[in-house]
């Protein structure tokens, strides 16, 4: 068993800023479930949107930010990132962030779809990679901090573990710590915490096609929801409208919206342009729109993909700007400064997730959540690009903030039971878990993607039934594995957006059900389950 102050899952952006703040204070733990860098945050490209222009201005942000969530952002927290923002940064760069520079010394800022200026700090386009980069330069570093990897974490543990039945409207959840599956010697362990931090990231594999890495199966989502903690607005599923379409590749390589901010513009399969046919703002409109108009027009056509043309822009520029973008389109035969490339849409981003308030705090004591599988309100029914490292880094000091206030006062729970695998055979049909992924993704791709009915939702909630009923029995009786694990939370996120989406009898930023396809200007409101 383990004992410490700080207890930090997941290893991107969100758990890696607040470890470094916590270790000042007390012993930190990070567990992982894979390698230490793996993360969402390792593969974001077109950068941070912060405001550090003087022809910007915290209000055109906070404006913009509002557009993009179509009603449905929480001011407040707008207002909190948006003006905190820039002294995170300053945080980061100071950790040994790079950032591209203009030859006059300035930053150079990029544009991308839905912000009215130029904001978007990067690094080349690998802007994640970067950060991810100095911030486990600095963990390594610190002797307060330990790292875990492949640590799978399974469950929260709470009261219910202590045989005390928990009821969703209870006010006084509370979380001990976790129990986490060591992956190499397959032994659950016990991992005991004053203060919990889930910075568990996304859930893109719900899709069969995904911008997202492997890590990305909502773990911490279905945590907190099994757990009776409160997650929100989980029917808002951003699809990027450009990854690579790359037949086969899985999970799919994202051509960043920067690549659209530079000048890139959509063609469909004959050259022409499309995009003023569904908005003024053309090619940069918020992404809900972009990915609903390639979604038409791919349809009206029959093709597979549309095009992205930036064969206008000099290659030498493209080479400065996207190094990373041109080699692997090259790596499949696309010269992008002779050739347009191919795209579609692919589920890219959660926006709603773990309930918190204004400093992180979830529905459960002593338990916060940051970063992508957190719900804080900034997003509301579509994010807008970029704003989500910037999300991930005001709340880890907030979160920060608020939980070195108290920890000290918080006593270790130390009679949990040991993991209970007794009466669980190994399975020898592993493949079947793989099967179950797949079947699941698929339905969801088919039945709750971009364009959504009534019809295709009750039919998803059916087949997601059989599921989860075969699955709940699967996991009742076999030996713990990653896989089993992450197919039980992936059913467990696919259920709360479905439920998330029948609830919402609107279309409204990312949710659009032909149903209902105008905004309920009547009934504004948050999905809480
Ligand atoms: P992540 O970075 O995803 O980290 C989650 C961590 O939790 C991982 O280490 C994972 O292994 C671990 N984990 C998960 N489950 C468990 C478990 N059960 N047990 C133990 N560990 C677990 N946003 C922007 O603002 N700008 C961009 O330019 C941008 N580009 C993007 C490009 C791509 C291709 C993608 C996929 C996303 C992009 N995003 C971008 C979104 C952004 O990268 C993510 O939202 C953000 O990085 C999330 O950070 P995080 O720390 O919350 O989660
Ligand atoms: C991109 O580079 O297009 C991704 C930006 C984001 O998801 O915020």
């Amino acid at each position: 068993m383990k004992k410490v102050d700080f207890l930090v899952i997941g290893s991107g952006i969100a758990g890696l800023s607040f470890a470094l703040k916590a270790a000042k204070h007390g012993t930190v733990c990070i567990v992982t479930k894979s390698n230490e860098d793996e993360s969402n945050t390792k593969y974001a490209q077109g950068g941070i949107a912060v405001v550090v222009d003087k022809a910007d201005s915290f209000q055109k942000h906070i404006q913009d930010t509002l557009i993009a969530g179509d009603g449905l952002c929480d001011k407040d927290i707008v207002e909190i990132v948006v003006k905190e923002g820039p002294e995170r940064i300053s945080e980061i760069i100071d950790y040994g962030t790079n950032f591209d520079k203009t030859r006059s010394g300035t930053y150079d800022l990029a544009k991308e779809g839905g912000h009215s200026e130029h904001r978007v700090l990067h690094y080349k386009d690998i802007t994640g990679f970067e950060i991810e980069r100095a911030l486990l330069e600095q963990i390594h570093k610190h002797p307060n901090i330990e790292i875990l990897t492949h640590y799978f974490a399974v469950d929260l543990i709470t009261q219910h573990h202590l045989g005390i039945v928990v009821d969703k409207k209870s006010t006084d959840i509370t979380c001990y710590g976790i129990y986490a599956l060591n992956t190499n010697t397959n032994k659950v362990e016990k991992i005991l915490s004053r203060i919990t931090l889930m910075a568990s990231g996304g859930a893109g594999h719900i899709y069969s096609s995904t911008t997202n890495p492997v890590i990305a199966t909502g773990d911490g989502i279905a945590m907190v929801y099994r757990a009776k903690g409160k997650v929100r607005n989980m029917e808002f599923i951003q699809f990027h409208p450009t990854a690579l379409y790359n037949p086969g590749e899985y999970p799919s390589f994202l051509i960043s919206e920067a690549v659209r901010g530079a000048g890139g513009v959509l063609k469909n399969r004959k050259g022409e342009e499309f995009m003023q046919l569904y908005d003024e703002r053309k090619s940069l409109a918020p992404r809900d729109i972009v990915a609903r108009a390639i979604d038409a027009e791919m349809k009206k056509s029959g093709e597979d993909f549309v095009y992205l043309d930036i064969r206008h822009v000099a290659k030498d520029e493209l080479l400065r700007h996207f190094p990373n973008i041109y080699a692997k389109c090259l790596s499949i035969g696309i010269d992008m400064s002779k050739d347009m490339i191919p795209v579609v849409p692919a589920a890219h981003y959660m926006c709603g997730g773990i309930l918190v308030d204004e400093f992180g705090k979830s529905s459960i004591r002593r338990l916060y959540a940051c970063g992508e599988c957190s719900s804080t309100g900034l997003h509301g029914a579509n994010r807008l690009a970029s704003n989500s490292l910037l999300e991930a880094l005001v709340f880890a000091e907030r979160s920060y903030q608020s939980a070195i206030s108290y920890f000290e006062s918080v006593n270790f729970q130390l009679d949990i039971p040991e993991w209970n695998d007794t009466n669980t055979v190994k399975s020898n049909e592993d493949i079947l878990v793989i099967h179950n992924i797949r079947e699941m993704q698929r339905l969801m791709s088919d039945y709750v993607g971009i364009v959504r009915s009534d019809f295709r939702l009750e039919r998803a909630k059916r087949r997601l039934e059989l599921l989860f009923n075969e699955t709940e029995s699967f996991y009742k009786n076999t030996k713990l594995s990653m896989k089993l694990c992450e197919l039980r939370n992936l059913i467990q996120v696919s259920f709360l957006v479905i439920k998330g989406a029948i609830d919402r009898k609107e279309s409204r930023g990312l949710h659009y059900t032909t149903d209902y396809p105008e905004k309920d200007l009547n009934n504004l409101h948050n999905t809480t389950f």
